[in-house]
């Protein structure tokens, strides 16, 4: 406060003379103009002294007499950020990205209580991020990329517990480790730090495994999933007594060691550290996260890899589940978390609640599980077991430990994405010989057994074309969703008819989004080979793009795949015939061939008559997915941008 006094003193004495008249705010912001050395466009030339308010002035926003933003994006500014704008006790946005400021970023923009954006990137800024910009509590938007900040990352920025969208860091001369604090930002923000001088090993954290390697490229002394590069492997540590030198020379003895204790790299002090620290970093993003006590007991496994095909409902593995309870022995090896806020099912109810087969697919069974006393469900997706997951004899502890990673690395991908057309991860459940993802339980059936009928509902009336509208609508939604809300750029891989699923009011549903990655995540030997390659889940021939066919293991999995897939699915809801290989190419030659649109129409809805020009321009869309071309297909984006104007009156 005295601080700020003496400073506001400080401005009155220099701009007395003639501007007795000018707020504090104005004050403040010509001490900018003062510290601007070049000013090529004139961009403060209006900002005057002798004005009674800022107000008015370039790139200034007020609310109630106050400077609540300051927005000079590109201007090509030079000079330096001189305290006095923590004067501007109203601001709430400060965004100068694409000009040449240089020196420090100064500390004492940590007053600035209510900022809620920041955006000082693309200028010549140098010096350490002040720690002190942690205090910014309300801040939503943070990025300091490109300029030439060094220094460590100070832990303080990973608990703004307002961040969203993206925290970039990229492009700077950042060195130093990545603190595990930083393990703490919110579930929901990606993190760039790329093209830096960080080092040393990321840490092993939920929010960091989930970002990606792109966050992290560009730093040579960065190692450790999700990177490629693995971390070095320390020689024994001579502070860990080892009481049986023979055993611990024995490479299965790491089977039944606690993943902490697996990775012997640190004095045991600064383990426990590790581990509390890491367990509250866990604990703050997991609602619920515990595991099994484990009982000793000898067989590791191998024989438990005979349920898999022995169990026809949920029951079969609510006897198996207590099974690998007392079987395991692996402390950590065994994980049940929820990603869902609201979801407190705790798994020996899960388990012991009653289930139905619902879906049978190459990844595995759908199961709808009845918990609770209301009418409550979730459905279960229960992964099956790859063959050839049998860990080598030997070094299977680190290949366990490896496994499990990359499954909550998965995991929590697919928990990250929530939208309305997409259906929700609740929570996801871990053990060696058995996956589960908890899901949102979605009552009415597939799209596919909606347009063909099918054991769910073989009488249900035909859909209506508003309804097949509004169905296909809400799917682009969900896609183009998926394909953009992570910096990852994911893909769904395996959109087909019976991957949507419907709600009571006929809603979509995207399910199946990440199983591919994850099951071919489990068939990993190795975490550092994951991203080299990704099995394409197996599709009906009809939903898979020209590009992906006949090639043994060619991925499908890419965005314009996706768009290929749904635009047979539009093709499908349309015509009401089933994808099979020959739909697309069918409704192509009626098209070329200028045969009635009544040949080619589903017959349910040629009493419709008022749908024709709507149900033109959806053939119109579903060719444009369907190109065989992939450069030639529209983004999602553009889809669901098209699908919007055909609904429109
Ligand atoms: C800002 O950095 C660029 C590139 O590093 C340099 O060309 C330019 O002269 C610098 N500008 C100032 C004002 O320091
Ligand atoms: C971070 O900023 C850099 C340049 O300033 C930009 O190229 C990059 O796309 C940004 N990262 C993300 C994830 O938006
Ligand atoms: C990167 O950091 C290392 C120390 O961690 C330092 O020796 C090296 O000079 C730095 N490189 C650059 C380009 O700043």
């Amino acid at each position: 406060m005295a601080e700020e006094a003496v400073l506001v003193l400080l401005l009155l004495l220099l701009f007395c003379s003639s501007a007795a008249a000018l707020t504090t705010d104005g004050l403040a912001l010509l001490a900018l103009k003062s510290a601007v050395a070049v000013d090529p466009t004139g961009a403060l030339s209006a900002w005057l002294d002798s004005d009674d308010s800022p107000c008015g002035w370039t790139g200034v926003t007020c609310r109630l007499d106050r400077v609540s933003a300051l927005d000079l994006p590109d201007r090509a500014l030079s000079g330096y950020l001189p305290s006095e704008l923590s004067l501007l006790s109203e601001l709430e946005s400060l965004t100068l990205p694409g000009n040449q400021f240089s020196g420090p970023i100064p500390a004492a923009l940590a007053a600035l209580r209510g900022l809620t954006e920041l955006d000082l990137s693309s200028n010549n800024l140098s010096g350490p991020i002040p720690p002190e910009l942690g205090q910014l509590t309300s801040l939503a938007h943070l990025d300091l990329s490109s300029n030439l900040l060094s220094g460590s990352l100070p832990p303080s920025i990973a608990g703004l517990s307002h961040l969203s969208g993206v925290l970039n860091l990229s492009c700077n001369q950042l060195s130093g480790p990545i603190p595990l604090e930083f393990g703490d930002i919110p579930v929901d923000v990606s993190l760039d730090l790329r093209q830096n001088n960080l080092s040393g090993e990321i840490p092993q954290v939920g929010p960091l495994l989930s970002q990606g390697p792109t966050a992290f490229a560009g730093n040579p002394g960065l190692c450790g999933f999700p990177l490629k590069t693995p971390c070095p492997v320390p020689q024994q540590d001579p502070k860990i007594p080892q009481p049986n030198p023979s055993l611990g020379l024995n490479p299965s003895d790491a089977t039944a060691r606690p993943i902490i204790g697996e990775k012997r790299r640190s004095p045991a002090g600064t383990v426990m550290i590790l581990v509390v620290v890491v367990l509250v970093a866990v604990a703050s993003i997991f609602v619920l996260q515990w595991q099994f006590r484990k009982r000793r007991s000898a067989g590791e496994g191998k024989d438990s890899k005979n349920e898999k095909s022995s169990s026809p409902s949920f029951g079969g593995t609510i006897a198996g589940g207590s099974a690998i309870e007392d079987r395991r022995e692996g402390h950590a090896s065994e994980v049940y978390a929820a990603v869902d806020e609201g979801f407190g099912l705790e798994l020996e109810e899960l388990l012991r609640a009653s289930a139905y087969v619902v879906g049978k697919s190459r990844n595995g069974i759908v199961y709808k599980v009845v918990v609770g006393r209301g009418p409550s469900a979730v459905a279960v997706r229960r992964l099956s077991e790859n063959d050839d997951v049998d860990a080598p004899p030997g070094g299977g502890g680190g290949d366990e430990w490896r496994r499990r990673r990359a499954f909550e690395t998965e995991a929590i991908a697919i928990g990250r994405a929530k939208h309305p057309n997409v259906v929700r991860l609740l929570a996801y459940y871990y053990a060696p010989d058995e996956r589960l993802l908890i899901y949102e339980y979605i009552p009415n059936g597939t799209l596919h057994a909606a347009l063909h009928g099918g054991p769910l509902n073989p009488t249900a009336p035909a859909l209506p074309w508003t309804a097949r509208l509004n169905i296909l609508q809400g799917v682009a939604r969900g896609l183009a969703y998926l394909h953009e809300f992570s910096p990852r750029k994911h893909a769904h891989g395996g959109i087909t008819s019976s991957k949507i699923l419907l709600d009571d009011e006929l809603r979509p549903h995207i399910s199946g989004f990440g199983v591919a990655r994850i099951v071919s995540s489990g068939q990993q030997k190795l975490a550092h080979s994951a991203s080299k390659k990704l099995v394409s889940p197996r599709v009906a021939a009809g939903y898979l793009p020209p590009e992906a066919r006949g090639l043994a293991g060619a991925s499908s999995l890419t965005q314009r795949g996706d768009v290929y897939a749904f635009g047979v699915v539009a093709l499908e809801v349309v015509t009401g015939r089933s994808a099979d290989a020959e739909l697309e190419e069918w409704v192509r030659r009626a098209f070329k061939e200028e045969r009635p649109l009544s040949e080619v129409v589903d017959p349910a809805l040629l009493h419709e008559v008022h749908a024709k020009r709507e149900v033109l321009a959806m053939f119109h869309v579903a060719l444009g997915c369907t190109e065989a071309d992939p450069e030639l297909r529209p983004r999602m984006r553009a889809v669901v941008e098209s699908l919007d104007r055909i609904g429109a009156p």
